[in-house]
């Protein structure tokens, strides 16, 4: 089947495995004396790049039909690795380990491809050399991460100011081996698998939130549990489909065990108020994450919407398909406060503006603010895209077929490894 703007979403989907809570599962339970069992891992480069450098610091993994087995090694307890650890593409994979090694006696050096090279370092090594971790970055910023840990880590409070999951879970891993209790506030908009793990993993931790903050507070005076985990489904990878489902009626989608944690499922809200008809089937609470099945008619076309600063960290990954949502969606979109896209696996906020420009739609970039002027008409197309090797926004322009008179052209599709290697299997699964 080919796809293009006769395509429409149909079946009965299951996404892959989510792929914060594939980092977050290999790290945790390597940590935890005994052996763990996982399954629905994400197989994408960015976890297996974990998955090697756990392997390298000590943890053995082995895999036995689709189950992943991991046999933890208590925490302060890591190897020296006998070389520098390459983490690819992936800034959750580098910038949580760096917090794990940070308060352990060893000296490692991180690093990454190309993308990976250019991302802020600093936001997260900050932190952890007030712990005691001596660091260096290249120009004081970037990767690699020369990182000498510290097996005396020094108990603080910590403020985050940036909404970052990564900077909250990097300091929170340090503090698997710090003695004393640690205590971090940070915007509660962040994702808080590393807190929901931990909990179900039987460790000392407390998290309290208020209408805008989050409060952390943790004690390493428990062990941590071996746990046998099922990882549910990645919203930010069925957010391709459920997207795609909506923009074009006469789509209907079941959408099953998708991970429905509120911190990340802030672009279902936003394309309901689009028109997607969207709705919830069953809902249940695993190890402390919220799954649910869902069910997706689409009957009629999507409106515009308007998207508030302080929602962006609930959907930070997914603007780049609202984006293709809100092109084929009648009257001006605003997406505001998009800052921190310009510092993802490319700069995102720019790709989306020059994409749609070559697709035949307007947009502006404001002040980080993305206007972008939608409508019910198909696009002009038969544009080369311009993806930088970023997964999202390749998979989003792909999507985007679906809303162009002449297919786009996508040269090297292979950076959909990084997340989702199945999206053009499941593309064709889910067309028709
Ligand atoms: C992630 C956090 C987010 C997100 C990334 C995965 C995580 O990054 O964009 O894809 O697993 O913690 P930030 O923490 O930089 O916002």
């Amino acid at each position: 089947m080919p796809f293009n703007n006769t395509s429409y979403i149909k079946g009965t989907y299951f996404p892959p495995g989510d792929k914060s809570i594939s980092h977050r599962i290999l790290i945790l339970s390597g940590q935890a004396i005994g052996k763990s069992e996982v399954s629905n891992l994400l197989e994408g480069e960015d976890v297996i790049n974990t998955l090697k450098a756990m392997r390298l610091l000590g943890v053995r993994i082995k895999k036995k039909g689709k189950k992943y087995y991991i046999f933890g090694i208590p925490p302060g307890g890591l190897f020296q690795p006998n070389r520098s650890i390459d983490f690819g593409n992936s800034g959750t994979g580098i910038r949580l380990i760096s917090g794990l090694i940070s308060s352990n006696n060893i000296e490692v050096k991180l690093f990454g491809d190309s993308s990976l090279s250019k991302r802020p370092m600093k936001r997260v090594t900050e932190h952890l050399s007030r712990i005691g971790a001596k660091i260096e970055l290249k120009k004081d910023l970037f990767a690699p991460i020369k990182l000498k840990g510290t097996g005396n880590a020094v108990p603080l409070t910590f403020e985050v100011i940036i909404p970052s999951a990564q900077i909250k879970s990097a300091i929170m891993l340090s503090a698997l081996n710090t003695n004393g209790i640690i205590k971090i506030k940070e915007l509660k908009t962040t994702r808080d698998h590393t807190e929901n793990m931990l909990k179900s993993m039987g460790y000392n931790i407390k998290v309290r939130e208020n209408s805008k903050y989050r409060f952390i507070k943790m004690e390493n005076n428990k062990e941590l549990k071996t746990i046998n985990y099922n990882t549910p489904g990645d919203p930010s990878s069925a957010a391709f489909f459920i997207s795609a489902a909506c923009l074009k009626p006469g789509s209907k989608l079941i959408v099953k065990n998708l991970l429905f944690n509120k911190t990340r499922i802030g672009f279902i809200k936003t394309l309901k108020n689009m028109g997607g008809n969207i709705k919830v089937i069953r809902k249940r609470k695993i190890h402390n994450e919220l799954i649910a099945d869902l069910k997706i008619d689409q009957k009629k076309k999507l409106n515009s919407t308007i998207l508030k600063a302080n929602d962006v960290p609930l959907q930070v990954d997914e603007i780049p398909i609202l984006s293709i949502a809100a092109s084929f969606a009648n009257g001006l979109t605003i997406f505001k406060g998009l800052k921190e896209l310009t510092v993802k696996e490319s700069n995102r906020l720019l790709l989306i503006h020059e994409n749609l420009k070559k697709i035949g739609v307007r947009s502006e970039i404001k002040n980080y603010d993305l206007y972008i002027f939608g409508n019910n008409d198909l696009k002009k197309g038969g544009a080369i895209i311009k993806h930088n090797k970023d997964h999202r926004i390749l998979m989003s322009f792909f999507i985007a077929n679906m809303i162009c008179k002449k297919n786009n052209l996508i040269k090297d599709k292979s950076c959909v490894k990084t997340s989702y290697p199945t999206f053009f299997k499941h593309i064709s699964q889910f067309s028709g």
